[in-house]
């Protein structure tokens, strides 16, 4: 590995997503052309997909890449010609996204891992051979819960980290009811064995048991690590960002502080053992889970060098901490927050606020906030938003409604920050869209024919699809329902459907055996729907269960945030002093721009790279463009029109003393994307 290369998932395990390449610059960038692009074409007919989110890694002249449809590729990096192919699906389909693979190198041999459902595949970097002296056959079971006996459903969604023979693994887990605990593992990069375990739902005398009812450890799920790790390989810490514990908004089952959800976790990278934790969100019901691993950079304060690592999160604040201690370098201050008022919540009285630097994204918003493109909108919008509970971003969801903002998929994102680590300068996008959050109780279905293979379906439903397809099986956004299945497709359809997974659903073919006919008979029940008793102060847990409406953008009637712009931005911000550089709308529709307005921002998916080049390269955003800007002032220096959405992470890499930049896009409309593709720039050759 040369500073040449983008070995490592965000450039390296720093996660700074930085590049010390110069070639390319603010004078020459406007040159940039496509060098090549390489299309997978491995897209069945009827697949469609959100994102690809891929961040490709490039070792020598050898790039690793997973397409949307989730084959493992090595292609030439300098003309992007296929080397080889890995399908680790083994038949199965869908699964969710998959943001990149692990490389490793030892005893003379290379590998690249690669995630798929449930399994991590161990294949040979130099043949695309499975390497099957790694756990069984060349894989391991992330299902297998070792040491403990409960049925868990794990897969990778942001590829593990190396520290020296070990490749470090946190997971993707549902965010309902039943969800797996969020174990972080280090297994053996050779054998595929097990090495070690830390339970971020402690066990019985772990550091924060008593943070949670006594049972937690072998009944509640979540606080996992979905969003990758940084590594500090000269001290040996890994560093872990959670998510929050499930269900995402509501916690009258987990009553507690809920450690270690939401956390920051410095491990021993050898041993698992916790150094130190920093708690940013108490009892979260907010689903504000730390969206990506954090920046290591070091900082100057008070004319002191300190390691320091920043945590950017979705609600727009950065945890800047030193990075040996855990303690904050900028005062954190713990305030009083509103208390839910669901019955048998409580709801955590204080949350901590970061004096600086200030929020990236807008924490509230009230009438003068809402957008007025159109007059109808806007009065209608009025109604809504003053019949919302909002103070603040931590104001407990509810049964008339709250307004969740910046919301689940606001301030950070999974692309994390970029940071220089020549200035200690800190590059993040934001996006700004609220969202509406709303918690009821449902009635549940009585099916007197079949009750008892009914009610074993709907609490296999309730664990695995309502994340998903909603408690009221009426679908959550582009989820569809699943009432009247048995209008659209037969049994063996719908069974067909479990087993190989579509989209972003997982397949559950292991998960389905032997319990085909409860799952029917939930799925194909006539039923008397539905709705819907409220909460009404009892909780009759026996005939009811629990509907959770969250992730809802709340638009106007042009279908957008009902918030006036900027819908996205990108910012740039000094972490010595905790001051903004600058700070940019990101993305623009020309349609909406009102004249003499600054550009409108968008919506926006996938992190910046920063380079010693001077530059700032985003795409990110829904309207097909990849940019790059001058990092000291935000000026846009060039842009150009993908073949599609580049919603991932750009990566930068040089080859024969040309430098090029890539990045993964997802061709299609919207968010209902068809195709993936990798378009590679440089400038021109000679
Ligand atoms: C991660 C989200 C997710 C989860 C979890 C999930 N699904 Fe889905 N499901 C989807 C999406 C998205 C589609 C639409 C796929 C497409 O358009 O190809 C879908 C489609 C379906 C369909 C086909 C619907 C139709 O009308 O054609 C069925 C049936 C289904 N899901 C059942 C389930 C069941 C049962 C579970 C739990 C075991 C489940 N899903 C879990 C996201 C999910």
């Amino acid at each position: 590995m040369t500073s040449n290369d983008w070995p490592i998932y965000r450039g390296g395990s720093d996660a700074n997503n930085y590049s010390p390449l110069t070639q390319v610059n603010k004078d020459n960038v406007k040159d940039l052309q496509e060098a090549w692009t390489f299309y997978p074409g491995d897209e069945t007919e009827n697949f469609r997909f959100w994102k690809y989110e891929c961040n490709p890694i490039v070792i020598g002249e050898v790039m690793y890449i997973t397409s949307a449809w989730r084959r493992l590729y090595a292609i030439n990096a300098s003309n992007g010609e296929k080397i080889w192919e890995f399908d680790p699906l083994e038949g199965a389909r869908g699964g969710g996204v998959l943001r990149g693979v692990t490389y490793w190198a030892g005893d003379g041999e290379q590998r690249i891992f690669v995630a798929a459902n449930n399994k991590l595949f161990s294949v040979d970097a130099k043949t695309g051979q499975i390497d099957s002296l790694f756990g069984d056959r060349g894989r391991i079971d992330l299902n297998i819960d070792e040491g403990g006996n409960r049925d868990i459903m794990v897969r990778i969604s942001t590829p593990g980290i190396i520290y020296k023979d070990l490749i470090i693994l946190g997971g993707a887990v549902s965010e309902s009811s039943g969800a797996a605990p969020g174990h972080v593992r280090a297994y053996n990069v050779r054998t595929g064995a097990l090495v070690w375990t830390f339970h971020t739902i402690p066990w019985p005398g772990e550091e924060g048991y008593e943070t949670w009812p006594q049972n937690a450890y072998q009944n509640s799920g979540g606080a996992n690590n979905w969003a990758g790790m940084s590594l500090d390989e000269k001290r040996a810490i890994v560093y872990v960002p959670t998510g929050s514990p499930t269900y995402d908004y509501y916690g009258a089952d987990r009553i507690g502080s809920n450690l270690f959800g939401n956390c920051i976790i410095a491990l021993n990278a050898a041993t698992g053992a916790l150094i130190w934790y920093y708690q940013t969100v108490h009892h979260d019901i907010w689903d504000y889970d730390l969206p990506a691993a954090p920046n290591l950079i070091t900082v100057e304060k008070d004319g002191k060098k300190i390691d320091a690592l920043a945590q950017p999160s979705k609600m727009g604040f950065i945890y800047v901490l030193n990075r040996e201690t855990g303690e904050p370098i900028f005062p954190i201050e713990e305030k009083p927050v509103p208390a839910s008022k669901i019955p048998g919540e409580q709801s955590w009285p204080t949350q901590p606020f970061p004096s600086a630097p200030k929020s990236f994204a807008r924490q509230s918003m009230t009438v003068d906030d809402l957008a007025e493109f159109s007059a109808e909108s806007f009065e209608t919008n009025k109604k809504i938003l003053n019949g919302l509970w909002h103070e603040g971003i931590f104001t407990p969801p509810d049964t008339p409604g709250t307004l969740l903002f910046p919301g689940s998929r606001g301030g950070a994102e999974w692309g994390g920050a970029a940071g220089d680590v020549a200035t200690g300068m800190l590059y993040i996008n934001s996006n700004e869209s609220p969202e509406l959050g709303r918690i009821s109780r449902v009635r549940k279905n009585q099916n007197t024919a079949n009750e008892t293979l009914f009610g074993a379906g709907q609490k296999f439903y309730l664990t695995y699809c309502a994340s998903c397809h909603g408690a009221d099986r009426k679908g959550i956004e582009a989820n569809p329902s699943l009432l009247d299945l048995n209008k659209r497709l037969k049994q063996s359809e719908i069974l067909d459907k479990l087993k190989i997974g579509s989209a972003i659903m997982p397949s559950f073919a292991g998960l389905i055996k032997g319990k085909e006919d409860q799952i029917l008979a939930f799925l194909t029940e006539t039923g008397k729907d539905v709705p819907v008793g409220l909460i009404d102060g009892i909780e009759d847990t026996s005939t009811t269960y629990l509907n959770i409406t969250a992730h809802g953008y709340f638009l106007d009637t042009l279908g957008q945030p009902a918030i006036k712009p900027p819908w996205g931005t990108l910012n740039a911000i000094d972490l010595n002093t905790g001051d903004f550089l600058w700070k940019i709308p990101l993305g623009n529709d020309p349609e909406l721009q009102k004249p003499g307005d600054p550009p409108t921002g968008i919506e926006n998916y996938g992190g910046p790279v920063v380079t010693a080049g001077g530059l700032v390269f985003i795409a990110a955003t829904l309207d097909s463009m990849f940019r790059a800007f001058d990092k000291d002032t935000g000026k846009l220096l060039w842009e150009i029109k993908l073949p599609g959405n580049g919603l991932a992470t750009p990566s930068l890499y040089m080859i024969n003393g040309r430098q090029y930049i890539v990045i993964a896009v997802s061709i299609g409309e919207n968010l209902n994307h068809v195709k993936s593709a990798v378009v590679a720039f440089a400038l021109p050759d000679g």
